[in-house]
């Protein structure tokens, strides 16, 4: 029996990803993961996943967030020069953003000097794709196949003997008494279970292809992307704000479409695999702090980690690790370490 037990709530790329980061610091402790949805009924499942975060601050200061990045970068560039790399769904990426309006919107602050290419477009480039396009940039990164990967880590931290318990946890009295720290990844779930009013929900919407000639990526405006994956090309997407419909949206599917074709008319040829919709938890900033609270009458230490938006596959190493310091900040205070 351990005498250190750490709960995480939520099994979402995030929570597996602390799991994980979690049972490689603390190999004794009793580890368990709780959630209600798992692997297709996660908004990480949705993702396209391509390391690319925006170029604001999602910390609480530039600091924080370049932090966060750069740990992420170092977690995927690390998977995908492993032998894991297509088990756990990571590979390299090259593509193009382009905008008609705007030069900041194909410059990022944040990976331009982390990712091995970051340039600007040619003139040739910017005619690459129809439309007039005005700015563009050129860069390489990572792309995790979200699907793969939460099958990967799933297994990863079932074999390292994290269990792993399908309950739904409608308060922190389902939790309280029963372990020293419990770790807060529900994603848009903390809405509810944290009275959060500060998080909401972004919908996103995208469709799966078949073009295997796409090789690269292609972003252009008002959130349009292509982005080829290992099995299947997404075509996207949409961002509507405090929108919690998850059911598929024909109107959003064409606009969709008509966007991505008109960039690459190649795509008219594509035949579709699936639609898939997901609500992204937006929280600016990202949530990733200790909160001592009362529950029944007694202290229950929480590492919150959630409010990635559309960013958790590119963010959720960085946050991941800032959360198992946090956790260890928490078990000192307790003398437990
Ligand atoms: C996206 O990457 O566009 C996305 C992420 C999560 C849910 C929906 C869409």
């Amino acid at each position: 029996m351990s005498n250190l037990n750490i709960y995480v709530v939520g099994a979402g790329i995030v929570g597996l990803t602390t799991a994980l980061e979690l049972k490689k610091d603390f190999r004794n402790a009793s580890i368990i993961v709780i959630a209600d949805s798992f692997y297709k009924d996660t908004t990480s499942y949705v993702a396209a996943g391509i390391f690319r975060p925006t170029s604001g601050d999602f910390g609480k200061s530039e600091e924080i967030t370049r932090k966060w990045i750069c740990d992420s970068y170092s977690y995927w560039e690390t998977l995908r020069r492993s032998r894991e790399a297509d088990l756990a769904g990571v590979k390299e990426i090259s593509g193009y953003i382009f905008s008609r309006r705007y030069p900041h919107i194909v410059r990022n602050k944040y990976i331009e000097k982390l990712v091995p290419i970051y340039r600007q477009a040619s003139e040739d480039e910017l005619k690459l794709c129809t439309g007039d396009w005005k700015y563009g940039s050129y860069f390489s990164t990572i792309l995790t196949d979200p699907a793969r990967y939460l099958k990967w880590v799933h297994q990863q931290i079932e074999n390292m003997d994290v269990h792993i318990k399908e309950k739904k946890i409608d308060s922190f009295s389902d939790v309280s008494g029963k372990c020293d720290v419990v770790v807060n990844c529900t994603g848009l779930g903390a809405k509810i279970l944290c009275e959060d009013s500060s998080i909401v929900a972004l919908r996103g919407q995208v469709s799966k292809v078949t073009a295997p000639w796409i090789k690269n990526f292609f972003y252009g405006d008002y959130d349009t992307y292509i982005i080829p994956g290992f099995d299947s090309v997404t075509l996207g997407g949409c961002r509507q704000y405090e929108s919690y419909d998850t059911r598929f949206s024909r109107y959003d599917y064409l606009s969709i479409r008509e966007k991505c074709e008109k960039m690459i008319p190649s795509l008219k040829q594509a035949a579709l695999i699936e639609h898939r919709v997901g609500l992204r938890p937006h929280r600016i900033p990202v949530r990733v702090e200790i909160e001592k609270k009362i529950v029944n009458g007694m202290k229950l230490n929480i590492v919150h980690n959630y409010g990635h938006g559309g960013y958790g596959v590119t963010t959720c190493p960085g946050t991941s690790l800032n959360a198992v310091q946090l956790v260890k900040q928490v078990l000192l205070e307790k003398n437990k370490l």
